[in-house]
């Protein structure tokens, strides 16, 4: 049977107390004690075989920045619980990521506050990436951004866990025309009063590989290339961000001790006029990009239509109302460059995303024929 030994949090000092008391001295070392298993008490190089003496529970892993964030906690050798609502088999994809035994699925109900405690039980390090682009009939945007974050930051704090990470959204705000973003500027005050030492992220949009943006408009040209604009999106300015870079800021602001409290505002190094932007991205795929004017009550009328599918809805107004939102500068805000890391740009990284969209011809087309997209400063 494995040995399960009792020792105090934070995992920092596991391997302090881990070197100098047995096992029965710890046992009676603090009154918050919790059982944590050898596993996750740090040793090795690093690498996924060692351990970090990261125990993290990741809510929310199965989604888009899930799959990245539970990656590079696993590749430093860190112990990864995934609560999750699906079927078993289909987390099967996040097995390799961690070493054997180091990534355990547990069954949540996210309006089971029993389950949410179980699901940290165990863990020194707490992420939430709960979110949801569009409302259902069970969960509306209050649940998923207020109410959800709230009752896990209420755990953690119980449960003594210092860790505690939350995603937010960079254009949270509480005037703004999108009810996804006005309930994330909610939530974040919500998690902050729950848990004052919790980091806040808040990232721009992001792309990558499976994302919900940069695929979102390259989709368009099943709609005979013609992507509808609001005010041809001349008005509105992106700054978007690699999905990789903000999985890295979370992995950093993890093993920094002076993130704590901390709301970091995570951009790419560009802003583009999202006109220039869409037409960069119809560049890259090798696509003819026809822009075209769209008054916002048509396309909410159209969008609406879409937001019918009881399934996972292409677009909506809400959708509409965020992508047309200027991205926000926070220059007092500490970002990517603080946690260490070099955010990438987007003619780095639109290839990996935008080379599915091309025709069988352009598959390998040079990249060097694209002409950057024009970047701006306001
Ligand atoms: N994507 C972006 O560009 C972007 C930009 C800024 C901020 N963010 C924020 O960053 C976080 C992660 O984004 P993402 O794109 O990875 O999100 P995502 O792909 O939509 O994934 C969301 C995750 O939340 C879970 N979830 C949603 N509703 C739930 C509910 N009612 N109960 C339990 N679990 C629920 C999903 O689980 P199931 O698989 O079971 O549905 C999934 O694991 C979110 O908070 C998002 O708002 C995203």
């Amino acid at each position: 049977m494995a040995t399960v030994v009792l020792v105090s949090r934070p995992a920092g000092v596991l391997s302090k107390l881990s070197s100098c008391c047995s096992p029965t001295v710890l046992s009676t070392a603090s009154v918050q004690q919790r059982k944590l298993h050898h596993a996750v008490v740090p040793k090795g190089k690093g690498g996924r075989s060692s351990s970090s003496g990261i125990a993290a529970t990741v809510f929310g892993a199965t989604g888009f920045l899930g799959r990245y964030v539970v990656n590079r906690l696993g590749r430093i050798g860190s112990q990864v619980i995934i609560p999750h609502r699906c079927d078993q088999y289909d987390l099967m994809y996040f097995r390799p990521m961690g070493d054997l035994g180091q990534i355990i699925f547990m069954e949540w109900d996210p309006r089971n506050k029993d389950s949410t405690k179980r699901a940290l039980e165990h863990s020194n390090v707490v992420i939430n990436l709960v979110g949801r682009e569009y409302e259902t009939r069970n969960y509306h945007f209050e649940d998923v951004f207020v109410n959800i974050p709230q009752q896990i930051a209420k755990a953690t704090r119980e449960a003594g866990i210092k860790k505690f990470i939350h995603m937010s959204h960079l254009n949270a705000d509480i005037r703004s025309p999108s009810k996804y973003l006005r309930n994330k500027a909610v939530g974040e005050t919500a998690v902050r009063d729950e848990f004052p030492e919790a980091i806040i992220m808040k990232p721009s949009e992001m792309y990558g590989r499976e994302d919900r943006f940069f695929n979102y408009y390259a989709n368009m040209r099943w709609f005979g290339n013609a992507v509808p604009l609001i005010a041809l999106g001349k008005k509105t300015v992106k700054q978007p961000v690699h999905v990789v870079d903000v999985a890295k800021a979370i992995i950093s602001a993890v093993r920094d001790p002076d993130a704590d409290g901390k709301t970091y505002a995570l951009v790419g190094p560009n802003r583009y006029i999202l006109h220039d932007l869409v037409e960069y991205i119809y560049a890259v795929a090798h696509r003819p990009f026809v822009p075209y004017p769209m008054p916002r009550p048509l396309y909410h009328l159209v969008a609406k239509i879409f937001a019918m599918n009881p399934f996972e809805p292409w677009t909506s107004p809400d959708k509409i109302n965020r992508f047309h939102t200027t991205d926000m500068k926070y220059p007092g805000l500490p970002g990517l460059e603080d946690l260490g890391i070099t955010p990438s740009t987007v003619e780095q990284k639109a290839i990996e995303v935008l080379r599915r969209h091309r025709r069988f011809r352009y598959l390998d087309a040079d990249l060097d024929e694209t002409k950057p997209a024009k970047t701006v400063s306001y």
